[in-house]
């Protein structure tokens, strides 16, 4: 661990949970539990839990969890020991110097240093004859200066150590170049710059730091872009390009596109809530970036195939969202009578900003599109169709979150089935409020619904083998409730778990423990994904029966061994059901080629 257990002890101590959270969270006592509106996800319910008693939190709807540390890293976006340091500096605590911790944090401020001092670098070069190509480029592109200096775009030179020269004159080392990912290193073991020819887009993060690059070729050539990969400052997922400006953005919601180019020609043009996922479909973590500040997202992608089809993802992802979806389809362009793709930078170029400020402000929400569909199924010159429209029209929007939109929404269905606006209202209320109580009771439901409860909510941590996983949650939560069970865990290993990461922390878990060290879910943090962390607190908050717990080891520890040599044995009864099989096809062309 990189931090002493003694430091970390007095931090947690000092910095209780329901404290931590309070300064970002309203919450209100219940029992032996807090609750309020969760911030990581947009609700109005309150499913947010804070267990004093555990020292953790969960969020019931979004299934988000954790610890102190945990919520720090999530809400404030810090790597673990950043949050550490936050929350140090928060109760005036001194953090120790001399641990490696110390080091990773040193490091991560020497690769934002170097690349604030390349981003510099580059930028400077618009201006020598260096980085003439790239000036022109911008004109050509109709990127102003002023815009150009907005974003910080610059020039690579066409060269193979030019950067790599400045940065070593400036007290670099090749190691910290090649960590932050601007050298790259070939099969002779020569270095030399990734960026060549290019001009320059840095990503700058939602607190300022440049924290990656990316490079547009000027030409037609190939790659396009190239981006800097995972770097211990960056990673993709957790980043939108434009999100730095964006976030200042006095407009009530945010435009998502696809390209670098199409961010800085829609800020250009006064949209400064334009942010890209820069090439690829949306992820669970840039969405909650971007729920902290918008709660409505207009999807504006390039209007071909793979536009299309990045956006139907982005659909599927919000879908159980609270955002606000709305999907801005820029129509095709004419150009010899043939219709074109265009993408926002086409449109704003050729059709102006005027014309999509209207596009923006009458863009079809998703409830525009379902609403006419509705109404084109019904001929609403029958009296009877006009009362089937309002009755499916009525349901349609009372699934409207906002009370607004649902008045305005009824106010014009009413018009269309010729009925009183006021009729229409008691009957949308009426089904919101039998949709209410089917909520209510799906929840209750699932709550019931075993199977829905243990598996955890990230694709990427599902169980293969759920009857051994929920045994292996019990072992990991008697463990960290009472890490004197260690002494009988003896007989258990972590291959034996079906769910690698759930054996991973078993082994942490029994380490600590040979070693003295305590363990809690909270310094787990620093070895675990959120996601991991979030399922771990959902499990912590499930009853444990303390008395009986050496018991209700020995049957958890009975399961997972028994299902592993299940598993183990199907695996042997594959391998030697191929060996038969080889040993008969073998025969068999024996046989023939004999004949
Ligand atoms: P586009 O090809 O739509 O680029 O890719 P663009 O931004 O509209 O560029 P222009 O208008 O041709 O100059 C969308 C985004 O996908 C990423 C970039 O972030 C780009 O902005 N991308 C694209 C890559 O990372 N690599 C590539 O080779 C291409
Ligand atoms: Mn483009």
């Amino acid at each position: 661990m990189a931090f002493p257990q003694r430091f970390m002890d007095e931090l947690l101590s000092r910095n209780d949970i329901v404290d931590v959270i309070s300064s970002y969270v309203h919450l209100k006592k219940r029992g032996r539990d807090y609750f309020g509106v969760c911030p990581f996800h947009n609700e109005k319910t309150g499913s947010f839990c804070v267990t004093p008693g555990k020292q953790l939190y969960h969020c019931f709807g979004c299934k988000h969890g954790g610890g102190t540390i945990n919520f720090i890293m999530e809400i404030e976006n810090l790597s673990y020991v950043d949050a550490v340091r936050f929350l140090a500096k928060r109760v005036n605590m001194e953090v120790p110097e001399d641990s490696s911790s110390h080091e990773e944090s040193r490091q991560r401020q020497r690769i934002l240093a170097l690349n604030r001092d390349a981003a510099r670098w580059f930028y400077q070069n618009l201006s020598r004859p260096e980085g003439a190509a790239a000036a022109e480029y911008l004109v050509k592109r109709r990127i102003q200066r002023k815009t150009a200096m907005n974003f910080g775009l610059g020039a690579a030179p066409n060269s193979w150590n030019s950067l790599m020269d400045a940065m070593t004159e400036k007290g670099y080392s090749k190691a910290e170049l090649l960590a932050a990912g601007l050298i790259v290193k070939n099969d002779k073991g020569r270095f030399y710059d990734k960026f060549r020819g290019r001009l320059i887009f840095p990503v700058i993060d939602v607190r300022g730091d440049i924290v990656a690059f990316g490079g547009r070729v000027l030409d037609q050539s190939e790659p396009k872009y190239m981006n800097t990969t995972e770097t211990i400052v960056y990673s993709k997922r957790r980043n939108l390009y434009g999100i730095n400006l964006a976030k200042k953005t006095k407009r009530p919601n945010f435009i998502l596109c696809e390209g670098n180019i199409d961010v800085i020609t829609l800020h250009q043009a006064g949209f400064n809530n334009a942010v890209a996922s820069m090439g690829t479909a949306l992820t669970v973590e840039q969405t909650r970036i971007l729920s902290r500040y918008t709660k409505e997202l207009v999807l504006c992608y390039d209007n071909d195939a793979a536009g299309q089809m990045a956006t139907q993802k982005n659909i599927d992802l919000l879908k159980d969202s609270e955002f606000t979806v709305r999907v801005l389809q820029l129509p095709r362009r004419l150009v010899n009578g043939e219709y074109v793709k265009q993408d926002v930078d086409d449109y704003i170029k050729f059709q102006g900003p005027a014309a999509f400020e209207a596009m923006l402000s009458g863009s079809e929400n998703q409830l525009d599109y379902r609403m006419e569909a509705v109404a084109a199924k019904y001929n609403l010159t029958s009296a009877d169709d006009r009362i089937a429209y309002a009755a499916e029209a009525g349901q349609l929007i009372a699934s409207l979150q906002n009370a607004v939109e649902r008045e305005v929404y009824a106010g014009r269905a009413a018009e269309k089935a010729g009925i009183s606006k006021e009729a229409m209202m008691l009957d949308v209320e009426r089904y919101r409020k039998r949709k209410k109580g089917q909520e209510r009771q799906a929840m209750r439901k699932e709550a019931m619904n075993v199977r829905a409860l243990h598996q955890p909510k990230e694709r990427s941590i599902r169980y293969t083998d759920e009857p051994s996983a929920v045994a292996e949650e019990g072992v990991v939560q008697l463990l960290l409730t009472d890490s004197a069970l260690a002494a009988c865990c003896d007989g258990l290993r972590a291959e034996e778990f079906s769910a690698p990461w759930l054996g991973r922390i078993y082994q942490t878990l029994r380490d600590a423990c040979r070693e003295g060290r305590s363990m809690n879910l909270t310094l787990l943090a620093e070895s675990c994904s959120p996601e991991e962390i979030s399922h771990l607190a959902a499990v912590m908050q499930r009853p444990v029966a303390l008395t009986r717990s050496e018991q209700a080891l020995k049957d958890y520890i009975r399961v997972i061994q028994r299902a592993a040599e299940k598993r183990r044995g199907g695996e042997a009864a594959d391998l030697l059901r191929a060996a038969a099989d080889r040993a008969k096809e073998k025969k068999g062309y024996g046989g023939k080629r004999n004949d």
